[in-house]
């Protein structure tokens, strides 16, 4: 008995820090890491570098870190920034550390007013982007429960097949693709790569006037973000005319999804209490529309922008996203195994 309630207490311990884990979403950001918030040796490529490896997200927060009375961080307007004019600031604090909570999405800039400072490099632009959903939730939540990750090809994976345009079509005749799905492309890296393009690239072959460059290092993971048709073919010559070529048709919602993969590497946490994560959301509006069945004209000369924006670059799993969603479900697993544990 003894035993089983140390377990208890232990399971109890493991939920509670997991439901504290899953409460804080948001990353912090110590700006220049080690190096902090100073005239960088280097000059400004210094916090251009760091911002490049980081991802902010709304509610994110940065923290400066510098010596008081040698620096202070202020937020300016873009224009400032590139002039490293220091008159008007939007904010300034000379407190260190100072914490700034990212909270709106678009471009910030931050620099330090002291003279020359500024024009030395110390300075620092980012890109925040929007929480995907409302609410405190994760910014990216991982693929939703019932979700498909499907692997182009299967085992042939992404190259020019042996059979022509057939294979694909046939790869993807009989299966259903829901908004949330996920497409692995497996090809050689430099022999290959995957561009989304329009109807009208894919028909013709012809990427001539896509100003996006393709994903070029496999696996290449793209998650369908809107309803409708979408193509993909490989850029390098004649590749796509002998078949490196896939559509699909992309369909909406969870109510369509098919059953939970078999294979699925983790259980699925069985908590009815807690509605399902996105799968049953409206497909997101920063996808904007779905592609219309009739295309666009693609000559006289019209804008031909593709009508379904190219995720190109698979959104890399976010750190520290998936294991607050992953823990937040944790506890109620834990806890019923805790009790039937007990209850034995
Ligand atoms: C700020 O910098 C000081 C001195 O370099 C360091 O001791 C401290 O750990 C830093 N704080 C953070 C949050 O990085
Ligand atoms: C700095 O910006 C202010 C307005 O914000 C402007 O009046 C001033 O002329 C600018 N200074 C320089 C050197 O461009
Ligand atoms: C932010 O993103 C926009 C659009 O992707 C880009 O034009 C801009 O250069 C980026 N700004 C920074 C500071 O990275
Ligand atoms: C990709 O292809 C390689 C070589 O064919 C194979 O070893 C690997 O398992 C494949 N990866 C996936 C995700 O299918
Ligand atoms: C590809 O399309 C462009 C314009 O749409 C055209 O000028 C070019 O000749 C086409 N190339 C081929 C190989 O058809
Ligand atoms: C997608 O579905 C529409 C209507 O059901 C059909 O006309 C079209 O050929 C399909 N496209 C693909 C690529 O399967």
């Amino acid at each position: 008995m003894e035993a089983r309630l140390n377990m208890f207490v232990f399971l109890s311990l493991v939920a509670a820090a997991a439901l504290l884990q899953g409460s804080s979403a948001q990353t912090t950001h110590v700006v220049g890491d080690d190096m902090g918030w100073l005239v960088p040796p280097g000059g400004e490529v210094a916090y251009r570098t760091w911002a490049a490896a980081q991802t902010f997200t709304v509610g994110d927060v940065l923290v400066f870190n510098f010596t008081a009375s040698a620096h202070n961080v202020a937020e300016v307007s873009k224009e400032a920034f590139d002039s490293c004019n220091t008159t008007n600031t939007i904010s300034i604090s000379t407190t260190s550390p100072t914490n700034i909570t990212l909270a709106s999405a678009g471009e910030h800039h931050f620099l330090c007013t002291f003279p020359q400072h500024c024009g030395l490099g110390q300075k620092l632009a980012i890109n925040v982007t929007a929480a995907a959903a409302p609410g405190p939730q994760p910014a990216t939540p991982p693929p939703a429960p019932g979700t498909e990750v499907y692997t182009v090809g299967d085992g042939l994976g992404w190259l020019v097949p042996p059979g022509g345009d057939i294979a694909y079509e046939t790869w993807a005749r009989n299966k259903t693709f829901a908004v949330g799905d996920v497409l692995v492309f497996n090809f050689t890296n430099a022999a290959h790569n995957v561009l989304q393009v329009t109807k009208a690239e894919f028909d013709a072959c012809n990427v001539s006037t896509t100003t996006t460059a393709p994903i070029t290092a496999s696996p290449a993971r793209i998650t369908l973000a809107s309803r409708g048709e979408h193509y993909y073919m490989c850029t390098f010559p004649q590749h796509c005319s002998l078949g490196q070529k896939l559509a699909i048709n992309v369909t909406g919602g969870d109510a369509t999804a098919p059953a939970p993969a078999p294979t699925s590497p983790a259980p699925r946490p069985s908590t009815p209490a807690t509605p399902p994560p996105s799968s049953a959301a409206p497909p997101p509006t920063a996808g904007g529309p779905s592609t219309p069945a009739t295309p666009p004209p693609s000559s006289a000369g019209g804008p031909s922008t593709p009508a379904t924006p190219s995720p190109l670059t698979p959104p890399p799993p976010p750190s520290g996203s998936a294991a607050p969603v992953a823990a937040a479900a944790l506890p109620f697993s834990v806890l019923a195994v805790a009790l039937a544990f007990l209850c034995n």
